[in-house]
């Protein structure tokens, strides 16, 4: 049996940086775990467009649909902010997210215990927090017909329209409902039905597929602005929360603050399966490129290497590994050791990208 194949695409900014210290985590796995991955590298955004023209390659792309996982680290910078809009970098990672059909968008909100008083609520609503929040990603109102702006009489009109189709709520709720067996078979489905007809939809689509498929988890429901209102209120509460795209970005943000830093938070958009039976997927930190901290060596790696971890365990089935992973991390925050985005008012002694990265792969050891 060949190895599994990962395409690495680090992009732009801090993203070369922050991969570095998940290529020496791959490393380590292979050498330490028996678990070699078959690494590919590329090039998305900004360094594809100065080196091809293009955000992403046909090339590139066609790797990104028969690679086993890719792992992405962030594009842009202020370069390329006069570019015309199909030329930027973000249309790159836009397109692999399209071009994969990547619905289904996981975005952990997890509270490493030495961080906790970093929160912005009390050390206890948020010690020990570790929620999902699955986002449709691929639909809704960010790309619903009718769309635009234009003129009616003398003043402008904007519209988005908010459109979902049976299959796709069908499709990511499955996500979430699986996503629930693997954790604590409980789903919390979020949508607008009191004053959204599409919100009904939802809410039915979510029941049925409930009932069909997966009787065995718990499932609730909740109104979107109550459910805001409850991440901040108990976010303990809940543990995988499903919703639509635009509620999705805004809870996914929300509850993503409720646990620290910008440095420290993973994310995988998951698509349907391929003959081997994984999901496509793509693996990538929150952040963008940081252009203020580029090229110094003091961005976290953290966000980029629990991104890998989430590939061990939703794209690799090594569940044991991944959480190998993170309470290495654990450690090392346990043991103080802080970029400089961990670092409160009070300032102290930050440490480097690599010093992290090599902290982290010590505590593997
Ligand atoms: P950003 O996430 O790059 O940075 C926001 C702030 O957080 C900055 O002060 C930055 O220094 C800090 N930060 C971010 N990641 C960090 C890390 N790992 N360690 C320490 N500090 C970290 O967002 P911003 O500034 O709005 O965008 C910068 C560029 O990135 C833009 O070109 C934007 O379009 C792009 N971008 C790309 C994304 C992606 O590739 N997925 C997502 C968001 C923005
Ligand atoms: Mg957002």
């Amino acid at each position: 049996m060949s190895n599994p194949s990962l395409l690495i695409l680090a992009g732009d900014g801090i993203g070369p940086e922050v991969m570095n210290e998940v290529k020496k985590i791959i490393g380590w796995y292979g050498e330490k775990r028996d678990l070699a991955f078959d690494v590919e590298e590329d090039l998305v955004g900004g360094i594809a467009f100065d080196t091809h023209g293009t955000p992403l390659t046909d090339a590139t792309m066609e790797k990104a649909q028969n690679a086993d996982a890719v792992l992405l680290g962030a594009v842009g910078g202020p370069k390329y902010d006069t570019l015309d809009f199909s030329q930027k970098p973000e249309r790159g990672l836009l397109r692999l997210r399209k071009e994969m059909d990547l619905y289904a968008n996981l975005r952990p909100a997890q509270c490493f215990d030495a961080l906790a008083d970093f929160s912005s609520l009390k050390r206890d609503v948020v010690a020990g927090l570790d929620i999902v929040i699955v986002r449709e990603l691929t639909s809704g109102v960010y790309f619903g017909e009718p769309r635009g702006v234009h003129k009616e009489g003398n003043e402008r009109v904007g519209i988005n329209t908010q459109r979902y189709t049976e299959s796709e709520i069908a499709r990511v709720a499955r996500s979430a409902f699986e996503l629930a067996r693997r954790r604590n078979n409980k789903v919390c489905s979020m949508e607008k039905a009191n004053v959204m007809e599409s919100g009904v939809l939802w809410r039915d689509v979510v029941t049925e597929i409930h009932q069909a498929e997966y009787p065995d988890v718990e499932l609730s429901h909740m109104y979107a602005d109550a459910g805001a209102m409850q991440l901040c209120r108990w976010p303990k509460q809940f543990d995988v929360i499903v919703t639509d795209n635009l509620f999705g970005d805004l809870l996914s943000d929300a509850a993503a603050m409720l646990t620290g830093s910008l440095g420290m938070l993973p994310s995988a958009s998951l698509g349907a399966p391929m003959a081997n039976g994984r999901p496509k997927a793509l693996y990538e930190p929150v952040h963008g490129s940081a252009p203020d901290i580029a090229g110094q060596g003091k961005a976290n790696p953290i966000a980029c290497i629990l991104s890998f971890a989430m590939a061990l365990r939703y794209s690799f089935d090594q569940g044991a590994e991944a959480e190998r992973l993170e309470k290495a991390v654990e450690k090392v925050l346990a043991d103080g050791l802080r970029t400089g985005d961990l670092l409160g008012p009070e300032g102290g002694s930050p440490i480097s990208t690599a010093e992290m990265g090599d902290a982290i792969l010590a505590a593997l050891d």
